[in-house]
Formats: structure tokens, C-alpha cells, sequence
């Protein structure tokens, strides 16, 4: 039998670059903007950690003028993203509408499979990234390929209970991105993803694992005309009630 072609259709596509001037941008951040952004990692009702600064601290670092120029790099590779590997036309701006900290000092710290259910595409900046910091884990509970359900779900099971020889590409689950410091890496918000340590061993880091993390929609620029059944016009003829 001869070698059959196989065609994978419908990718789902993750942006992966590095910020430039990444050194400039981790030291002004860290000695000007840091600690106005502190909030309370505990929580003492579940003796857990506080990851994100998403739900707890203030999640507007866009809004703060001293990172106008490096809100405008991610912004730049967003659209980037958007032109050269998704093919839309360059008539929209990048509207950004929530940007957070992510932090952690141990392997222990991990964030539960997710998604950033309320806009267009997200985005990570890894500013500070220790050895051994934990992956970030894209991950489909509705794999096409999956002919029944759990059919590709190995985890937690014993090695007898999974019809599963050996991942490939077709057949895995999971896509894991190892950080590395300066790296941005972008995706459309409803992708699922969580962390997972590095090492299996409770391990703490040698600094703190530092991330920029944030949401946008894209917009209609303010020029183009507004033709389009589809999608949001410029923010500027919004109205907040
Ligand atoms: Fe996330």
C-alpha cells in the first residue's frame, strides 16, 4: 500500500514573536510601573494565590500613558497577525479593553484551563521568565479528529484505559508553548489554555515569572466607512449608558 496524503484542514494559529527592545521595556516597566500595579496575592478564604491581577488588582495597564509605546509594539503584532496569517484587509484598529499581570513563584501556581470569552484576540508578554517557568498549554476539548468522546483523553488514566499509542499532530490534545522572556505570543480569546509545570518536582523559582496579559477587539478604523454588517464600527461613535 502506498503512503497515504493526509490534509489537515481549519488550523487553529498562535502568533509567536519577540517584543523588540524586550531589555528596555522589562527594566522601565519594572522600575517605574511595577509597583503601582501590586494587589493581594493571597486569599485567605481558600489559602490559595492569586495568579492574575485580572479580577483583583487594576486591569488597565493599556490605559496607563508611561506604556503607550509598548502597548503600541503588541498592538502592531496583533495586526500583524491579523494581516499577514489571517488575510484581513488592514481597515481595522486594535482596540485594547483590559490588560493584566500575570505572576508566579512556584511551579505550584498554575491557571486552570481557560478562555477570555468576551473579545476578539488575546495576547501574552512573558517580561521576566525564570528557568523551569511553567508552559502555557493550548488545549480543544472538540477535536475534530476525536472520534468519540475522551477518545484522545489520556490524562489521569491508567496506561491500560486509553486507546492512545502514540500522540502525533492529528491526535494531540495539547500544544505547549515553553516561555522565553520577550516573547509575545497572540490567539484568538476563545482558545482554550492553562499552565503546567516544567519540572514534576515542587520547584520555586529563582524571580518571579512575570507576564503582561491582555484582551482586544478589533474595530473599524475611524476613517473607513461604515459599510459593514459585520463586525464592530470605531469605538468613537459608541455610547456607554
Ligand atoms: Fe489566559
Amino acid at each position: 500500500m502506498k503512503e497515504p496524503n493526509i490534509v489537515n484542514l481549519f488550523p487553529l494559529s498562535i502568533y509567536i514573536n519577540q517584543v523588540e527592545e524586550h531589555e528596555k521595556w522589562k527594566k522601565f516597566f519594572i522600575d517605574n510601573v511595577y509597583d503601582d500595579y501590586q494587589y493581594d496575592r493571597y486569599k485567605r478564604e481558600s489559602d490559595e494565590y492569586n495568579i492574575v491581577s485580572e479580577h483583583c488588582g487594576k486591569p488597565v495597564l493599556h490605559s496607563d500613558e508611561r506604556l503607550n509605546g509598548l502597548f503600541k509594539e503588541l498592538s502592531d503584532h496583533i495586526k500583524k497577525h491579523c494581516i499577514s496569517t489571517l488575510g484581513i484587509r488592514d481597515m481595522f484598529d486594535v482596540c485594547m479593553v483590559k490588560s493584566w499581570l500575570s505572576r508566579s513563584y512556584d511551579n505550584n501556581e498554575n491557571l486552570p484551563r481557560h478562555v477570555h470569552s468576551a473579545t476578539h484576540l488575546s495576547f501574552v508578554y512573558y517580561m521576566q521568565v525564570p528557568p523551569d517557568a511553567n508552559q502555557l498549554v493550548f488545549t480543544t476539548h472538540q477535536h475534530q479528529n476525536e472520534l468519540f468522546e475522551a477518545m484522545f483523553d489520556a490524562d489521569g488514566h491508567e496506561e491500560e484505559d486509553t486507546w492512545i499509542n502514540e500522540f502525533t499532530f492529528e491526535s494531540s490534545p495539547h500544544y505547549v508553548i515553553p516561555p522565553e522572556e520577550g516573547m509575545i505570543v497572540v490567539f484568538p480569546s476563545n482558545a482554550a489554555h492553562f499552565t503546567t509545570p516544567t519540572q514534576s518536582t515542587p520547584q520555586t523559582f529563582q524571580t518571579e515569572r512575570l507576564a503582561i496579559s491582555g484582551d482586544c477587539i478589533l474595530v473599524l478604523k475611524e476613517d473607513e466607512p461604515m459599510v459593514h454588517s459585520k463586525g464592530f464600527i470605531n469605538p468613537k461613535h459608541w455610547c456607554v449608558y
